[in-house]
This record gives C-alpha cells, sequence and structure tokens, in this order.
C-alpha cells in the first residue's frame, strides 16, 4: 500500500576525472538509504538520483588538456561511474546528466521564471576565483593565499560582467526556515554554521560567467555569450530529475539530499533560495556528512592515493567493499581510512564475525537434521530501522554487529556443537530465527550477502553455505 512518496538525491559528481571511494561514499549512504524507504514503502514509491556534472571551466579545461572537444570528452568518462556504481550494487532510478537536453531546457526555464519575477540583474563583478571549487573566493577564505580545498591551485583574478541573484533578499527568510526546522539541516552542528554564517551577512551572487563557453546560454540574453554559473544549473539537477518524465513531478520535494560538508552551503541557502524564487517547495533535509582521508592524507590524485571503487571490489568483494566504504567514518562525522587496517577490518568483521557465525550454523543445523518453520516475511528490527531514519548508518550497523556477538557467545558458552537432541534443536531453532534478522537487518547494506543468507536459511531444512567472505591473509 502506497502511504508516500520518497526522493532521494547524491551530489552529481564533475565528470572530470572517474569516481573513487571518496565519491562512492554518499552514493552508497543514499543507496542504503533509498533501498530501506524501497522495502518500507514499496519500489515504485521511492526515487533515487545519481549523475554527472558537466558544464563550466574544470570540465571544459581537462577536455582541451586531454585533446577532446567536452562532450566527446565526457562521453567516455560518464560510463566509468554507471560502471563504478554498478559494480557497487548501487541500485539507483535516474542518472541525470547535465548536458541532457532535458534538464538545459528545465534549468533554463526555472532561470527565466527568476529573471521574469525580478530577482536578478546585472553588473560588474572582480574577485578570486577557485577553478577546482568552480566559484568565486573570499580574500578571508584564503589559507596561504590558496583555497583550502584545492592548495595546489592558485586562485584566478577575474573582472566580468555577469548576472547576479538577489540572494541576500532571501536569507532573513532561510534563516527563519532553518530555525523553525520547516526545512532540517542535519546534523545539528552543521545547521549552527550555516545558520551563523547566514548572520555573518551574505551577499548577492553572480551566476553567469562571461569567460565560459562551455555551459548553459543564458536564456534571456542570447546576444551575450555568457553561460549559467556552473552550480546554479548543477542544483537544478535536483528538480530536472523529476521533469524527466510525467509520473516523477509528484517526487519533488525531495526527502534528503544527501551531500557532504563541503557543499552545504550550495545546498541550503543557495538552493532554498532559487527554489522560493521559483515559487517551489522546499527539500525537507539535506544532510551533510563528514569527509574521510586515507592514512590521514587526504584523497587527491597528486598525492597518488585515490583508490576506484572497482579496485576495493576485486579485493574484497561487493559487499565486502559497501561495508569498508560505509564503515570509513561514522555517518555525519569525518574519519581516515588506514590502508593497513583493511584486511583485518575485513576478516574480523565479516570473514571471521558474520560469515562465519552464518557457516558455522548452517553445518550444526545440517548435521542435527533440524528442520524449522520456513522463513516468513520480515520487518528490518525497530532499532536499527530507528537509526536508519535518523541516518545514523554506523549506528544501525553497530546494533546488528552486537547480535553477531551475542549469538557467537552463546554458541560458545552453550557448546552447542556438543548439545544433542531436543536442546541442541531448542538452541539451533532460536539460532536460525537470529540469523534470519540479521539477514534481514543487513538488506539495504549487503543486499547480495543478505539474500544469499536467507536462501540458506529459508527451512525447512538448512542448507549447507560456502564462507561468504573468504578470509583474505
Ligand atoms: N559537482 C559538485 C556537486 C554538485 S551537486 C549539485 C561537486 N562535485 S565533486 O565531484 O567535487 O563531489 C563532491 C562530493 O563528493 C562531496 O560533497 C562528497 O559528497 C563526495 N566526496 C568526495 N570526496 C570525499 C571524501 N574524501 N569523503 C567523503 N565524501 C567525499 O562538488
Amino acid at each position: 500500500m502506497k502511504t508516500k512518496d520518497w526522493y532521494v538525491t547524491t551530489p552529481i559528481y564533475y565528470a572530470n576525472s572517474q569516481p573513487h571511494i571518496g565519491s562512492a561514499y554518499t552514493t552508497l549512504a543514499a543507496d542504503i538509504i533509498a533501498r530501506y524507504y524501497r522495502a518500507k514503502l514499496g519500489k515504485e514509491n521511492v526515487y533515487f538520483q545519481v549523475g554527472t556534472d558537466e558544464h563550466g571551466q574544470k570540465i571544459a579545461e581537462t577536455a582541451k588538456k586531454n585533446g577532446k572537444e567536452p562532450k566527446e570528452f565526457l562521453d567516455k568518462l560518464v560510463p566509468t561511474f554507471k560502471k563504478a556504481w554498478k559494480s557497487l550494487n548501487i541500485d539507483y532510478d535516474v542518472f541525470i546528466r547535465t548536458t541532457d537536453p532535458r534538464h538545459v531546457k528545465v534549468a533554463s526555464n526555472l532561470l527565466q521564471k527568476i529573471y521574469d519575477k525580478g530577482y536578478i540583474y546585472k553588473d560588474v563583478y572582480e574577485g578570486l576565483y577557485c577553478v577546482g571549487c568552480e566559484s568565486y573566493i573570499t580574500k578571508k577564505e584564503l589559507v596561504n593565499e590558496r583555497c583550502p580545498l584545492h592548495p595546489n591551485e592558485e586562485p584566478r583574478q577575474q573582472k566580468e560582467r555577469n548576472y547576479f541573484f538577489k540572494l541576500s533578499d532571501f536569507a532573513p527568510k532561510i534563516l527563519d526556515l532553518i530555525q523553525e526546522n520547516q526545512v532540517e539541516i542535519l546534523p545539528a552542528h552543521r545547521k549552527k554554521e550555516i545558520a551563523n554564517r547566514i548572520k555573518d551577512g551574505v551577499e548577492d551572487i553572480s551566476i553567469s560567467r562571461e569567460s565560459v563557453q562551455w555551459g548553459i546560454p543564458i536564456p534571456w540574453d542570447k546576444k551575450q555569450k555568457s553561460t549559467l554559473w556552473v552550480w546554479i544549473e548543477a542544483l537544478i539537477n535536483y528538480y530536472s530529475a523529476t521533469q524527466l518524465e510525467n509520473d516523477k513531478n509528484r517526487f519533488w520535494p525531495a526527502d534528503l539530499h544527501l551531500v557532504g560538508k563541503d557543499i552545504l552551503w550550495f545546498h541550503t541557502v543557495v538552493w532554498f533560495s532559487l527554489l522560493l524564487a521559483a515559487d517551489l517547495p522546499l527539500p525537507k533535509t539535506v544532510f551533510g556528512h563528514g569527509f574521510f582521508t586515507i592514512d590521514g592524507q587526504k584523497i587527491s590524485k597528486s598525492l597518488g592515493n585515490v583508490i576506484a571503487p572497482a579496485e576495493f571490489v576485486k579485493r574484497y568483494g561487493m559487499d565486502g567493499a559497501r561495508f569498508l566504504i560505509i564503515t570509513a567514518a561514522p555517518f555525519g562525522d569525518d574519519g581516515d581510512i588506514k590502508t593497513e587496517e583493511l584486511d583485518t577490518k575485513y576478516n574480523a568483521n565479516l570473514a571471521n564475525g558474520l560469515g562465519n557465525l552464518v557457516t558455522r550454523v548452517a553445518g550444526m543445523a545440517k548435521n542435527a537434521g533440524l528442520k524449522v518453520e520456513k522463513g516468513k516475511k520480515r520487518e528490518i528490527s525497530t532499532k536499527v530501522s530507528e537509526a536508519i531514519k535518523r541516518f545514523e548508518l554506523n549506528i544501525a550497523l553497530e546494533l546488528i554487529w552486537k547480535k553477531i556477538k551475542e549469538a557467537d557467545i552463546l554458541i560458545n558458552d552453550r557448546e552447542v556443537w556438543a548439545l544433542e537432541g531436543d536442546e541442541q534443536k531448542g538452541v539451533l531453532t532460536n539460532l536460525v530465527g537470529d540469523i534470519r534478522q540479521v539477514a534481514t537487518d543487513l538488506k539495504p547494506f549487503l543486499p547480495e550477502t543478505a539474500e544469499k543468507i536467507l536462501k540458506t536459511y529459508e527451512g525447512p531444512e538448512i542448507k549447507a553455505v560456502k564462507p561468504l567472505f573468504p578470509r583474505i591473509s
């Protein structure tokens, strides 16, 4: 029965280089949450968007460096994103590319509407521009004369005649909406940061680029060679993803925009203001998760520590990779992947923890000739469900692993393998129930493994099972 439509989004990643496990982190978290809501509301009532950000200076310059036209370059690169998401079993509903003419049309119409309402004006802007961020940067934000997020790039001085959006008109309203929790910004400390930044003062923003050809033309000024600032049209992707097919418009507004903390300002103040200006409803929640480093270092091509999702999948399997990526940081906080500890983490939690429990109990059940009731459809347990709803993905996993540990302890304390007759069958029947519950709770996180376990433990007889996660030595 349909109770409600549910729409979750991920950032659209710059298609100037291949995806890595940092970009996979947000996408995987969104997949976990989408799977959870699909189980709860029905597949057809959930919409999950992913995509690529394909305009702007950064893409144009990278394509040029590779001796290609932007579109040609993108058409070769974008499939690597699709492949990466497939390798991680990311089950998205729509992959939006900002070069898709349908997106271009929606973005142009939306900006035209905002222009017609008088929220856009022309002015000259002079300032420093960080190509890495695709945004202007103030002197105040510089660290050692560079953008703190892109210390390898020199910000460029730019002076342009641009169109400006009256962001400052909307700031007080946004502050009220945030403070009254009419739009939710999570985690709470990030909401505070955004509110404080608004209180510090919000200036109008330039929304066109005179010097950038690779972008969407300004809809109301075809004479000028300017294009829309890439960030402005990129944000609109969340809305255009609901306008591609007729029956998808019911999904707007989004229930959850999942983003990294680096782009929370754009996804709150800038995006909310554009929506208000266009008379569109605001999203319900924006969650800004933390960043993880690898061995204490920022993930960066120049440091050579970029790990492709495929590398993880090759070593740890699809669900092993999902587990290691999602546990890279407590969801919402920063974290660090220690490459030396990855094998140990995999062995401890998956090969020995979950995998061993599943094979061990199946073996004992088979030897005992146990017959159990056929598995009924189960629901995700309340505590795990509550944690996922609060986006506490790490806590949900901790709860599941607590169950696994308790089952292990019970097996050893009661020496279940040495028990006999009805006593042994009784204990094993309870363990089968626990394992079925663990598998059900794991469905959003490790979908393939959960299915395998539930098949093994379907009953009435329990089948033998090959190790789910071969030990890595
Ligand atoms: N194109 C913009 C987003 C536009 S959305 C309308 C962009 N792209 S990006 O390719 O730079 O991706 C940034 C996002 O990637 C972060 O917000 C975060 O979701 C994810 N991450 C990239 N590296 C990450 C980590 N090291 N750790 C966690 N998330 C990371 O910004």
